[in-house]
């Protein structure tokens, strides 16, 4: 069975904290906004689709408890409270529109006189409990067009490696992961011969939670440095390296845990196509570029220090920038849940849905 890294019922919400992992697996209650935004802001919950969902549910065991007078008092609550969810972490776009989308359907219920203020709190609450089972079933999606893009490239079907990086898995989804989706899907369709994860510095996703997904699973996998990747893709036949993403330009440029760029530069040297697995909650067509990503910058503490433990030089400056932007030119298909779109034809497509 695959990690549940949120736990929902109605009025309760649990989140599996993932700064415990892999050495405690322990899960903490999010009782309201305030705890939702500090564990996305902690990282006690993180991935773009993970923290769009326990931000919104974080709202929705807030409110689930309160009555509200009127839907105007309903309404400005829950504008406000998305819109300060949306501040815990800059560069996923997936809470920002999931935000811009609830706070479209409360407008809508306000204004409807045939809704009373119940009504309008009962569908506010189901449409946040939806984006669980709708995440799961998009990574299914993404997982089955991402298996088939990479085995399609060759004339006969033969186990394949892969090369990951940072964690998609179901830690940073509802369940069953974007990129780590499509691994989990060649792994079921007995055509995965090895992934190999990389290790994800500073803040170690890929030793810590990916590779623990891996071994939960048993799946066939091998942990490797991030300096390692052109060794690797140089020695091992790698058919393809898939990554997820935290926000899409709408030209195709990818903001995604840093290292990523440099990968897709070491494979567009070795000819090794490069994919993003995201759902379409991670593209944003309002920016038209890479240029206009917010990156994150971290504390220097996920640098200089590895728990308690510190491994820097006291006194040494750190640059501590938690995504870099992938350009569009070094991706060769960004897998989504309606199919493996070009770059080129991002935008174009998803306009005319
Ligand atoms: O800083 P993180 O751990 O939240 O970064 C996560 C990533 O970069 C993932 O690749 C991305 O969010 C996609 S998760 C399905």
């Amino acid at each position: 069975m695959s990690l549940e890294s949120i736990k929902y019922a109605p009025g309760r919400l649990e989140i599996l904290d993932q700064l415990l992992l892999p050495v405690q697996s322990k899960y903490l209650e999010v009782k309201g906004v305030e705890d939702g935004w500090k564990v996305i802001n902690k990282m006690q919950v993180r991935g773009a689709p993970a923290i769009a969902i326990v931000g919104c549910l974080s709202l929705a065991v807030e409110i689930f408890g309160e009555n509200f007078e009127t839907k105007k008092s309903l309404r400005q609550e829950i504008e406000g409270k998305l819109n300060y969810l949306v501040s815990a972490r800059p560069t996923a776009v997936n809470m920002k529109i999931a935000a811009d989308e609830l706070i479209g359907l409360a407008n809508e219920l306000t204004k409807d006189e045939n809704v009373t203020t119940e009504a309008m709190k009962t569908r506010f609450l189901k449409a946040t409990e939806d984006m669980l089972q709708k995440d799961i079933a998009d990574n299914k999606a993404i997982g089955t067009y991402g298996a088939k893009a990479i085995l399609e490239r060759f004339t006969k079907e033969a186990p394949v490696r892969v090369l990951t990086h940072c964690n998609t898995g179901s830690l940073a989804t509802a369940g069953y992961g974007t990129a780590l989706g499509v691994v989990r899907k060649l792994h079921e369709l007995k055509l995965l011969e090895h992934v190999y994860c990389t290790e994800t510095r500073p803040y170690n996703q890929g030793a810590r939670l990916t590779a623990y997904e891996l071994v939960h699973e048993k799946l066939p996998a091998t942990l490797v440095l991030d300096s390692m990747v052109a060794a690797l893709l140089r020695a091992k036949h790698i058919a393809a390296v898939v990554v997820g993403a935290d926000r899409v330009a709408a030209n195709g440029d990818t903001a995604n845990k840093i290292g990523t760029y440099q990968i897709a530069v070491v494979a567009k040297h070795h000819d090794v196509p490069f994919y993003v697995a995201a759902p379409l909650t991670s593209i944003d067509l309002q920016i038209p570029s890479g240029d206009h990503i917010i990156i994150e910058e971290r504390p220097d503490r996920e640098m200089t220090h590895v728990g308690e433990h510190r491994i820097a030089a006291p006194g040494i400056n750190c640059w501590n920038p938690a995504f870099d932007v992938t350009p569009a030119s070094l991706i060769t298909g960004i897998i989504t849940e309606i199919g493996v779109l070009t770059p080129q034809h991002l935008k174009e497509v998803i306009s005319a849905m």
